[in-house]
């Protein structure tokens, strides 16, 4: 199939322009003025919409079993809500069984995604187990084209100080990457036991129990490790000033340390937790006051936040109801997927940032970090991963209008100003309008080399 984008304005990470998009098959094929429609068997006209790169998603947890569930999205209802989002790949993480090689874990994953992705997918491995010949199966795993490698250093699949350690400077041996969770886990216990006991039960009291100094403190710490071992470290969902803070320091003084925020932490505070439906906005890290907040918008437009992604983990409000009594028994996340690109585009289009800037963060930068090497741009020889965006047209969020597999959003209502019309996933049409036109198994297994 030959498709034509024609008239649009073409953005990049770096530049924008008037172009024609020609597409044969799966792959852009030229990029330029006038290109003649004879030949093309679809011809669309982008007359006043933008033509941008489809967005990663570095972060999501599709049908991962967590918080004494599974989250309500597979992979197919989360990859149909990526689509419909403008999102062309995601990245899953999996949680590596004890005992489990870590090519191993890729594959049984794998098995569960390969029928049901409907775009392009990766995944990064969450390291339980290092234990005997676990710790180099990470150079397995690289080879066979996942290098990148997450710690938590909460819940009860965190891993020690120890472990930490050791997967940092296995990564710096073999070429891989590794992502932190940073919080600091036994200061959340005792804040926990402490407000329990108290009857502190609300959800308010999860935000209470990791405020700013628990996530700044882990993230520091995560730091000082990565400078020590020389390993590239990747803080995911960034949510604390004072983290930001050290990023930035770290980053000016060379090290190659990478921060993820989360539009939830973009567009909301701390105050949700005082809401009515306050647990559906519970998340680890929770939103931060209204200074973080701030502080990421501020570290977005000077470079020093170097991707967005959302960290999809969606539970049913019945699941969050476990947590009406007892804030601990919330299982933890929200749905982001389909929002993300919407979300940060619209940031672009009221002048928050540039979209080029939208563009870097949301899809150049995760190729570039994860080792994409088709993915993130506008160029020929690229897969046609691209999003016709209409920077007209006015969308309020509703769940009714989103694709995913959960009963409740918390970006309902949220206003934005412009919103993806069309959604190419390797130059097949995936979403139009509003409606998915794609299906279950064509997402494909994207290999990814760091450099
Ligand atoms: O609350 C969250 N973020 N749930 C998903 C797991 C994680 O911490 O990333
Ligand atoms: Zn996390
Ligand atoms: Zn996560």
């Amino acid at each position: 199939m030959r498709t034509l984008i024609q008239h649009g304005t073409v953005v990049t990470a770096s530049e924008t322009f008037l172009a024609d998009v020609a597409i044969d098959g799966e792959t852009i094929v030229e990029i330029g003025r006038n290109i003649s429609p004879e030949g093309f068997e679809k011809v669309v006209d982008a007359s006043g919409k933008l033509v941008l790169p489809g967005a990663i998603d570095a972060h999501t947890h599709l049908a991962m079993p967590f918080g004494g569930t599974v989250s309500s999205d597979g992979y197919f209802a989360g990859t149909r809500a990526a689509a419909c989002g403008g999102t062309t790949t995601v990245f899953d993480f999996i949680l590596q069984d004890f005992g489990e090689t870590m090519v191993d874990a890729i594959k049984r994953r794998d098995a569960l995604c390969a029928p049901e992705a409907a775009v392009d997918y990766s995944f990064h491995v969450a390291v339980k187990d290092v234990s005997g010949k676990l710790l180099d199966s990470i150079g397995d795993a690289v080879d066979y084209g996942v290098p990148s490698f997450k710690v938590f250093m909460v819940y009860d699949f965190g891993v020690t100080d120890g472990v930490f350690y050791q997967v940092l400077q296995k990564a710096k041996e073999v070429g891989a990457l590794i992502e932190v969770h940073a919080e600091n886990n036994e200061i959340i216990n005792t804040l926990t036991k402490e407000f329990l006991a108290e009857g502190k039960t609300d959800a308010w009291y999860h935000y209470a129990s990791r405020p700013e100094f628990v996530e700044e403190e882990a993230d520091k710490r995560a730091i000082a490790w990565a400078k020590a071992t020389g390993a590239p470290l990747y803080i995911v969902h960034l949510a604390n000033k004072g983290g930001v803070e050290a990023v930035t320091q770290a980053k000016d003084e060379g090290y190659s340390i990478y921060a993820e925020t989360c539009p939830q932490y973009l567009e909301f505070t701390s105050d949700v937790y005082k809401l009515e439906n306050a647990r559906n906005f519970v998340c680890s890290p929770p939103m931060k006051g209204e200074e973080s907040r701030q502080a990421l918008w501020a570290a977005i437009r000077r470079g020093d936040i170097d991707t967005i992604a959302t960290d999809h983990c969606p539970f049913q409000s019945y699941e969050k109801d476990w947590g009406k009594d007892d804030f601990t028994k919330i299982p933890n996340g929200c749905a982001g997927i389909e929002n993300m690109y919407p979300y940060m585009l619209s940031a672009a289009n009221n002048g928050e940032i540039t979209f080029e800037q939208a563009v870097a963060l949301c899809s150049t930068n995760p190729a570039r970090i994860f080792g994409c090497q088709k993915k993130g741009a506008i160029a020929v020889g690229m897969d046609a991963d691209l999003v016709v965006y209409d920077p007209e047209m006015d969308f309020v969020i509703t769940n009714d209008k989103m694709h995913s597999d959960c009963d409740h959003t918390i970006w309902e209502g949220c206003k934005l100003h412009g919103y993806p019309v069309q959604t190419y996933s390797r130059g097949r049409l995936v979403y139009e309008n509003g409606a998915f036109l794609g299906e279950a198994g064509w997402g494909n297994f994207v290999k990814c080399k760091l450099k």
